[in-house]
């Protein structure tokens, strides 16, 4: 039978984006790195198509961000978590671009005339050019660098921005970038990783500091990818310690190490990982998946919020969503999803917002723009916008606080 789910009032609906997924015509490590020779060969032996794996104009959202902000406001969503370029802001070091800073101005300003709260991302992954030829994060200089370019934000975008978040999902950076290296700067160095860690911690504790210097209220956090991690066989003691090494290694250890200094806590969910003893040690069931092969499980978006309850701050899914360009799962999914968020909050979990990753179908990084995760198909071409079936559905969610499950 099917049950309506009414959430608390105030509860916050919205989408998010970053910068470098939907901006372009950015220069910094990672554009630099799709025109690497190394990379480019890489993708002609996979028989790749190199075009889909330059970001280049990305959706053009820095031309068409009032188009955007519209169809934010068209989802009945509350609030958009978006983020700002690094690069664009600080091309040079130590030169901040006044033209660049009134551009980022425009975009929350028009966020505001929308009524919509806003979430700053201030780093999603990317760096300018100078700082990595310094040796980007493993350079404890970094700390200095983000510092100085988060107080120029503080200052002089402050009054439009509701949620800072400084950094987002530093340990899916640290993996990437420097262990398997997926992600620029592409290294595979444990001392760098562990090193980058400990200035990433330091960097947030900064820039915490000093956003709340200059605006007291402020409500500052950072965003966590956060899997949910659990033994394949509950009786099989290793598998219990490898679930529960993870989850503090993965999901909690950077937090802890931030020593309370955060007013909220962000987790973007999309993983479960079923551990084995056995190679290849994770053993999901994968009974459905998205278009990228990645389990769909909303029943892990309870546990990683349960988990989460312990640091008692206000918790915000700042991303949860699946690529799925036929749009055949995309409704269940977010219903699923929030079936459980709305379990978690029942039994007493302050959860405060779920954010759908993500408005527009963008740049998925080292995939590509092959997943589409939009509740909007970008033509790669026009750059128009245009509506999947599965918009109307969270339109409805976000506008009547409530959804419906079978
Ligand atoms: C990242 C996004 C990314 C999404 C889907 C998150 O980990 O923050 O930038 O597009 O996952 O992979």
């Amino acid at each position: 039978m099917a049950k309506i789910l009414k959430f608390p009032p105030g509860f916050l609906w919205g989408v998010s984006t970053s910068a470098y997924q939907i901006e372009g015509g950015i220069d910094n490590d990672w554009s630099e790195w799709e025109r690497t020779e190394v990379r480019r060969k890489k993708l002609k032996e996979e028989n790749k198509n190199l075009s889909d794996f330059i970001c280049g104009q990305a959706c053009d959202s820095y031309n068409k961000y009032e188009e955007d902000l519209d169809l934010v406001k068209g989802l009945n969503c509350g609030a958009y978590r978006m983020g700002l370029e690094w690069a664009r802001l600080e091309p040079e070091q130590g030169k901040f671009d006044q033209a660049e800073i009134k551009h980022y101005r425009q975009v929350l300003a028009a966020a505001k005339k929308r009524n919509l709260k806003v979430v700053l991302t201030l780093w999603h992954w990317t760096n300018p050019l100078w700082l990595t030829a310094q040796g980007g994060w493993a350079n404890n200089q970094a700390i200095e660098y983000f510092a100085r370019y988060v107080e120029l934000a503080a200052r002089e975008l402050g009054e439009y921005v509701d949620y800072w978040v400084t950094i987002n999902e530093p340990m899916v950076y640290i993996a990437n970038g420097y262990l398997t290296a997926k992600f620029p700067p592409n290294k595979k160095n444990i001392f760098q990783a562990w090193r980058v860690c400990q200035n990433l911690v330091k960097a947030h504790r900064a820039g915490y500091g000093i956003i709340h210097e200059k605006i007291p209220a402020a409500k500052i956090g950072l965003t966590m990818l956060t899997n949910y991690f659990e033994p394949a066989h509950k009786g099989n003691l290793v598998e219990v310690f490898s679930a529960k090494l993870a989850d503090h290694c993965w999901n909690d250890r950077f937090v802890k190490k931030l020593k309370n200094k955060f007013d909220f806590l962000g987790l973007d969910y999309y993983f479960h990982d079923r551990l084995a003893w056995y190679p290849p040690f994770r053993k999901n069931l994968n009974k459905e998946v998205t278009d990228m092969g990645w389990e769909i499980y909303p029943a892990g978006i309870y546990q990683v919020l349960k988990n989460y309850a312990k640091f008692k701050k206000p918790l915000f899914i700042m991303e949860n969503g699946l690529a799925d360009q036929g749009d055949k799962k995309r409704v269940k999914f977010i219903t699923g999803h929030l079936q459980y968020v709305h379990q978690a909050i029942s039994e007493g979990v302050d959860a405060r917002g779920y954010f759908y990753w993500s408005l527009i179908d963008n740049f998925e990084w080292a995939h590509g723009f092959k997943p589409k995760f939009g509740l909007y198909v970008v033509d790669r071409k026009t750059f128009a916008r245009l509506p999947r079936p599965s918009a109307r559905i969270y339109s409805e969610i976000c506008k009547n606080n409530q959804v419906r499950v079978e």
